[in-house]
């Protein structure tokens, strides 16, 4: 689905900017960002390291204020965390000293469910990511592949209508990467949610972009938004895909050097 399909989108940046402060001149993140998330889009974030995707990602998740325009979320304004949106780093963030199904059903002991039925949510959950028998077990004997899925269920659990994944798989193999990517395709359609999704992978944005926001180096503006409209599943060898990979490497080749540039200033 896509943002012009008439319904009103799920997620509305407007003119959002952030300012870090600093010691010195205010340093400038983002900058003017306009753009529309439909209900179950896939739009996949690409921009020079430090261009401020982690950035956008976080005001939209509301663990960071925007410093000016306005983000809303379901057709509220964001102003701080909610379980509308979940949020999944590049590194798990699983708690080390609980189960994978303590893990899991996190947020639902917060929400005060008992034991019982949290353990039954966890292992519902953890079978949706192709995980049930891990529920006993502890973080560090899984692998990366299995972490990363362990947190999406985690963040399933509160049934977000925005997943927000910052490179969720920068750290796996090129192929446990594309297992991954298959994977998080079969989640997406699953949920029901929309997804908005940071990588530095050109293949990655064309395997799994409905649109693809590519944005300049900092501060970071929109450069150009590229609709991915291929079939799924998709073959990255296609010519078709290869042309919509080497057009996003050509729009982020310069961006790249400019932010290479500045920080060779900088230095
Ligand atoms: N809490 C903070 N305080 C001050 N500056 C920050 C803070 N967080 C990020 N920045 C700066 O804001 C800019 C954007 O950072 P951000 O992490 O959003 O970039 P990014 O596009 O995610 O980069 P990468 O691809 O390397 O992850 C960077 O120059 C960074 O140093
Ligand atoms: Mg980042």
């Amino acid at each position: 689905m896509r943002s012009d399909a008439g319904n009103p989108p799920l997620l509305t940046c407007r003119d959002v900017g952030k300012v870090w402060p600093t010691t010195g001149r205010p340093f400038v993140a983002l900058d003017g960002i306009d753009l529309d998330v439909a209900r179950n889009e896939f739009v996949v974030f690409l921009g020079p390291s430090g261009c401020g995707k982690s950035t956008l990602l976080y005001l939209i998740a509301g663990l960071e204020r925007v410093s000016s325009g306005t983000i809303e979320s379901g057709g509220s304004v964001v102003e701080g965390p909610g379980t509308d949106r979940g949020l999944i780093f590049q590194e798990s963030s699983l708690f080390p000293w609980m189960t994978v199904g303590e893990n899991v059903a996190f947020g639902l002991r917060l929400q005060g469910v008992a034991p019982a039925r949290r353990r039954e949510a966890a292992i519902a959950l953890l079978r949706k990511v192709g995980m049930a028998d891990a529920v006993d077990k502890r973080p560090d004997q899984l692998s990366g592949g299995m972490r990363q899925r362990a947190a999406m269920a985690r963040a399933l659990s509160l049934r977000p209508e925005v997943l927000l994944l910052d490179e969720p798989f920068a750290a796996l193999d090129v192929q446990t990467r594309s297992k991954m990517q298959d994977f998080l395709i079969e989640v997406w359609r699953d949920s029901g949610a929309s997804m908005l999704f940071v990588t530095h992978h050109i293949d990655e944005a064309v395997a799994l972009a409905d649109r693809v926001v590519v944005f300049t180096a900092r501060p970071g503006r929109i450069k150009s938004i590229v609709p991915i409209d291929l079939p799924r599943p998709r073959d990255p060898r296609s010519p078709e895909a290869r042309a919509l990979a080497d057009h996003l490497t050509d729009l982020l080749r310069d961006e790249v050097d400019r932010a290479f540039a500045e920080q060779e200033r900088l230095r």
